[in-house]
């Protein structure tokens, strides 16, 4: 018997309703009845205004929003809503805040909220020439910029400096201006992106090249949010501890490949943060990346050292291009919701509070990792899901997670079997 495949080119179907979508989608896919009654489920966001921020609509993907305790950053207590799938994530930031919540907690500082806009120039009869072209007209490159935004200019905001560049390429020189713009509580990309295609003609009139991108930059290094905490050698469990974080740190500086994992977990922390205010996840941890690999190493976003009292000082210093107006952050109501929370009044504030839950995050690993391994505490939580997989219901999940990591055995197999012996 033949079976036609279904096509995947359904005309129109981004002007049906989410709804007719879902259909569609389930006709396609053969989805039961059981999953098309979950993803119709839209929870607590108003399917319309998720069909209005995004296209193509069909449902939402739920993320666990868990809040994490004990944090005090700049003498100021915060609850920190933290949105993510994976487990002991909240745990870590609660137990790193609270061990240093009685010496002074986390202290923070910012850069500025400046962000970048690049124009590529190509075709450059002389390069050099026209970089200087470029350069002198800054004071009507200003004007330009700021007339795309009045708004954020009456917020004190707006253009703020002018750098150009000949960068030598493999398709030949290239001409490339960047516009650096305070964005003050936006994230910016909107303003920086509209603020480079405006200039882009300009660009070509001056120096008789052709412009191909304008695009931001999610190398925000302009916009560095720091974090540092002291951690007492008798709170963190004393100096082997301490030691070994120190040792794990430099570990992760001297190696991309222990790096990677170091800043991903630096990073757990902080999107989930992002997440949760409605921000972009993406651009923060794009420009996360990139600046630790600034020097042309990809290192440790974090420094961990030995003070004179013997005390363990962390550090973190990490773009972070987070805004409070525009976009999700404005509305979703969850966002809002999560930016009541964190009570923050500025974009700054906010960016200073997750650079200082990405250092929580990297004490806790690095403690965990230095010490009894990562995997003791994830295997609760783990266990957990693990009897939920099993089908546990209820209070059985609580047993059947406590048998399961008594026998030191985490496994859905082990679960069926422990389950059924639970049940009689
Ligand atoms: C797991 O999501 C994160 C860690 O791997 C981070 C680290 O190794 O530092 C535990």
């Amino acid at each position: 018997m033949s079976t036609t495949q279904p096509s995947s080119r359904i005309s129109g179907f981004h002007k049906l309703s989410p709804d007719e979508r879902l259909q569609k989608t389930a006709d396609f896919a053969g989805l039961d009845a059981d999953a098309v009654t979950h993803l119709r489920n839209m929870g607590n966001l108003d399917p319309a205004l998720a069909d209005r921020l995004i296209e193509n609509v069909v449902g939402t993907m739920n993320i666990p929003l868990g809040i994490a305790t004990s944090l005090k950053i700049d003498a100021q207590d915060y609850l920190i809503p933290m949105a993510t799938e994976e487990s002991s994530v909240v745990a870590a930031v609660s137990n790193a805040a609270r061990q240093c919540y009685d010496h002074q907690g986390f202290q923070t500082s910012m850069s500025g909220t400046f962000m970048i806009a690049q124009i590529q120039l190509v075709q450059s009869p002389n390069p050099h020439d026209s970089r200087l072209r470029i350069l002198e007209r800054k004071d009507e490159i200003r004007s330009l910029c700021n007339e795309c935004d009045p708004i954020l200019v009456q917020m004190g905001g707006g253009f703020h400096d002018l750098n150009v560049r000949v960068l030598q390429t493999e398709g030949g020189p290239m001409v490339i201006t960047h516009i650096v713009v305070d964005t003050k509580d936006a994230m910016g990309a909107n303003a920086v992106n509209t603020m480079a295609e405006t200039l882009a003609p300009h660009i070509e009139r001056w120096t008789g090249g052709k412009v191909y991108l304008r695009i931001l930059s999610n190398l925000a290094d302009q916009r560095l949010a720091r974090a540092r905490a002291v951690w007492t050698c008798e709170a963190i469990g004393g100096p082997a501890v301490r030691d070994g974080i120190v040792s794990a740190y430099q570990f992760a500086d001297a190696d991309p490949y222990r790096a990677a994992t170091h800043n991903k977990g630096i990073m757990n922390g902080i999107s989930a943060v992002v997440l949760a205010t409605g921000n972009d996840t993406r651009a923060v941890e794009a420009g996360a990346h990139a600046y630790a690999a600034r020097n042309g190493h990809y290192g440790s976003l974090t420094r961990w050292e030995v003070t004179p009292e013997g005390h363990l000082a962390g550090s973190i210093e990490v773009p972070m291009a987070v805004g409070l107006v525009g976009g999700a952050t404005k509305l979703h109501p969850t966002a809002r919701a999560c930016l009541q929370i964190l009570n923050v009044q500025s974009a700054q504030q906010l960016a200073r509070v997750i650079a200082a839950v990405g250092l929580a995050q990297n004490f806790s690993a690095l403690k965990a990792l230095a010490t009894t391994g990562i995997q003791k505490g994830h295997m609760s939580l783990h266990a957990q899901n693990i009897a939920m997989m099993a089908g546990a219901l209820g209070d059985e999940i609580a047993v059947l997670a406590d048998k399961l990591v008594a026998l030191g055995k985490v496994r859905v197999d082990i679960a069926l079997e422990e389950l059924k012996r639970l049940r009689g």
